[in-house]
């Protein structure tokens, strides 16, 4: 099977990695990709938002199938323009993605899906920001309504904040949602999805903020873990039956059928799960540590998604032990990074790409805020961590930032999930 990536992040590098470790892929591709996939996959140019030039490059390379790694090409069309050139796509069609596109539309139909998620109020006038803003209790939620790379979203018990926040956004143009908030861990549950067959992966946890203890704004995404020791080892099977397939049915019943990766976002709060946010897409950096769990090949599972044969496919098999994966995160990110830095040590295994590219004199440069995801396994969480932290003493990159603390709560049996009144901690079975 020859396997075109769409793509250039530590996701799309994963992606190949795992393609690359399949018998059945013959050829492997990655457009743009970075330094990282170049050195895995043949590297093609592309405007990964053109669906036309995407669906070129397919048909010219000749692609049995074509993986969209981030949701702007998704959102933009890529999938309908590869399927519409004949060639098997596993991304949702643009009408489908709308799931992230607009968080308003994924509002409207977690409601008629019966699917609990925090009560909202979409704002598009500043004369009605004030009234809206006191509707909600502390800590305010204030989002941007359409995408915006996990950055557009403020938490805060601070009025004043969530209101020049939101008013940033309305100056923007941009329409805004405030939230209710939800308490409790969060979680990555990724699902594969081809109309209502829903298969769900590890679920995993991300760090969304930049700092150590979930300090300072909220970033791409700064490290990420799997299994989850806390979780119920029915966890995902849970979420699959109460969120993702009502929603995954919903979107069948509305005529624009999901296919691809549905990610839920959720929060386990006292109330029980509750979904933060969809994505269309592979999570970054959750995939770093989920694709480096599973065991069943890549290619056939996402071509049977793709082409509507994922309900015959067998079961995933797992590994056991556990993955750990830390971001390395040029100066200035979330803001406006600095770039253009030389990066040592980033061949080393377990070093995946996220914003790099070779110089012409062969030296590896920083391309975008989030640089390189170290990816550490290992036995059980601790160990994961362990390998993931030693593996980044090897990475240099001037002015680079990490946090020091990815799983470390949930390696020591910390993580809890309210329950009432009283606080559970579930510790020791890793699901
Ligand atoms: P989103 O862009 O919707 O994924 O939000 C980014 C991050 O903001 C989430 O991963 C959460 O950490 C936080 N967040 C978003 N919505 C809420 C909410 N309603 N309650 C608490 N935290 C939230
Ligand atoms: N890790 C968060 C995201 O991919 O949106």
């Amino acid at each position: 099977m020859r396997v075109l990536v769409v793509g250039s992040g530590a996701r799309e590098h994963a992606i190949v990695l795992a393609m690359a470790q399949d018998p059945e892929v013959t050829a492997l591709a990655c457009a743009p990709g970075n330094a990282g996939t170049a050195a895995v996959a043949e590297q093609r140019g592309l405007d990964v938002l053109d669906p036309v030039a995407a669906a070129e490059l397919a048909v010219e390379w000749k692609a049995d199938l074509v993986v969209v790694g981030p949701e702007g090409p998704l959102v933009a069309g890529v999938a309908d323009a590869v399927r519409g050139a004949g060639i098997a796509c596993f991304g949702p069609s643009a009408e489908a993605a709308r799931i992230e596109g607009s968080k308003s539309f994924a509002k409207d139909v977690m409601a008629a899906a019966a699917v609990p998620t925090a009560t909202s109020e979409i704002v598009d006038n500043p004369a009605h920001l004030d009234a809206a803003l006191s509707r909600f209790a502390p800590p305010y939620v204030v989002k941007d309504d359409g995408l915006a790379a996990g950055k557009g979203v403020v938490v805060s018990s601070d009025l004043d904040a969530a209101r020049a926040h939101a008013r940033t956004l309305l100056d923007d143009g941009h329409p805004v949602l405030l939230e209710s908030y939800l308490d409790g861990p969060e979680v990555s549950l990724f699902c594969l999805v081809d109309g209502e067959t829903v298969v769900p992966l590890l679920p995993a946890q991300d760090f969304k903020r930049v700092g150590d203890d979930d300090c300072g704004p909220n970033t791409g995404g700064m490290g990420a873990y799997a299994p989850l020791p806390w979780a119920s080892p029915a966890l995902a099977d849970e979420l699959v039956e109460t969120v993702v397939a009502p929603v995954a049915a919903e979107m069948v019943r509305r005529g624009t059928p999901f296919q691809g990766l549905l990610y839920a976002g959720l929060a386990l709060t006292s109330a029980g799960p509750s979904v933060i946010e969809f994505n269309c897409r592979f999570g970054d950096p959750e995939t770093q540590v989920v694709l480096a769990l599973l065991r069943t090949p890549l290619a056939r599972l996402l071509h049977s998604a793709a082409t509507g044969a994922l309900v015959a496919h067998p079961p995933l098999e797992w590994s056991d032990g556990a993955a750990v994966t830390v971001v390395v995160a040029a100066e200035g990110y979330p803001g406006l990074p600095r770039l253009g830095d030389v990066i040592s040590g980033s061949e080393a295994d377990g070093v995946l790409h996220a914003g790099t590219r070779r110089r012409d004199d062969g030296a590896v440069v920083s391309t975008s805020g989030r640089v390189v995801s170290v990816l550490g396994t290992g036995a059980d969480l601790a160990l994961a961590r362990d390998d993931a932290y030693r593996r980044l003493e090897g990475v240099h990159l001037a002015g680079s930032h990490h946090r020091t603390d990815i799983a470390l709560r949930a390696s020591r049996g910390e993580v809890t999930i309210p329950q009432g009144a009283e606080v559970v901690t579930r510790s020791g079975d890793v699901g």
